[in-house]
């Protein structure tokens, strides 16, 4: 395997709270944008597949090829395994690898892919780089990520403020970039991939049991995950500040008007044929 590149710190961590928002996700949440590409002989890559449920997914939508799921830890990839072993897959496998150094040959597979990827990379331009020369001519990447300071709710809150605030001052000082969607098309072009539509799309978490959970999920994960403890240990927050802003997430999540609304940026990439 390549010698591994990646400079950042995976901000999030795979805490439970971390993995209670990962596990939820499918193909059609949060891939919909790639569907109408898919063909069922497709041999796809899918870079930070994290638990794998969009990776086993997008198994099951290309019955005829395969998938490979790719994680930087080797821990996650277990759940992945198990993932696709409860849905009886026979077209997944999976990979330890850093999206900056791939251990694939050029012109490999059909889509190569990542969610919620590049925004916690060291340099995405290299990462999508990588990702072009292992796609084969005439196929795809395709990628989605968040864009925080586009996140947006209701009603105000200003210890949400202080969330978004200090969640992306984290998340900068781990290396990464939490405004990552608005900037997907520009990390293309400049990786050299020229046929780009991009677009954007949405989350929205309003219902009761989806204000529960998004809530939930925070309040826990800015606390106790990984993302905490780097918060305090690099001094952004007192962990007295922290449960402060735990405690704004599970008012938010406790008003019966709360609405809340996550805008990712969406590329779609062909490389030339
Ligand atoms: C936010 S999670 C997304 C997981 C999954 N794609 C999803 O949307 O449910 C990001 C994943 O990318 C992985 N990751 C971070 N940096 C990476 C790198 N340089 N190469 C490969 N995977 C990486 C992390 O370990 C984590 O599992």
């Amino acid at each position: 395997m390549p010698e591994a590149r990646e400079t950042a710190v995976y901000t999030h961590g795979h805490h439970e709270s971390v993995l209670r928002s990962h596990t939820w996700r499918t193909a059609a949440n949060s891939a919909a944008y790639l569907l109408g590409a898919l063909e069922p002989h497709m041999r796809i890559l899918d870079i930070g597949c994290g638990p794998g449920t969009i990776t086993a997914d997008l198994a099951g939508l290309v019955p005829d090829g395969h998938v490979t799921g790719l994680d930087r830890e080797p821990g996650i990839l277990e759940r992945a395994r198990a993932v696709a072993g409860e849905r009886e897959l026979t077209n997944v496998d999976f990979a330890v690898g850093d999206v900056h150094a791939l251990d694939f040959p050029d012109d490999t597979f059909c889509v190569v892919h990542a969610h919620q990827v590049l925004q916690h990379v060291g340099d995405p331009v290299r990462a999508l780089r990588e990702m072009k020369r292992v796609t084969k001519p005439g196929g795809f990447v395709a990628v989605r990520d968040s864009d925080y300071a586009a996140m947006t709710w209701y009603p105000p809150s200003p210890g949400l403020d202080d969330w978004l605030e200090l969640y992306r001052r984290v998340a900068r000082a781990n290396g990464g970039e939490p405004d990552a969607g608005r900037r997907l098309k520009s990390w293309a072009l400049a990786a050299g991939l020229t046929d780009v539509t991009a677009t954007s799309a949405t989350w929205t978490f309003s219902a009761p049991g989806e204000r529960a959970w998004w809530s939930g999920l925070w309040a826990d994960r800015t606390v106790a995950s990984v993302y905490a403890d780097r918060a305090v240990e690099g001094g952004h927050a007192t962990r007295e500040q922290l449960r402060a802003v735990a405690g704004a997430w599970r008012e938010w999540g406790g008003r019966e008007d709360g609405w809340f609304s996550v805008l990712h940026g969406e590329i779609l990439c062909r490389k030339e044929a």
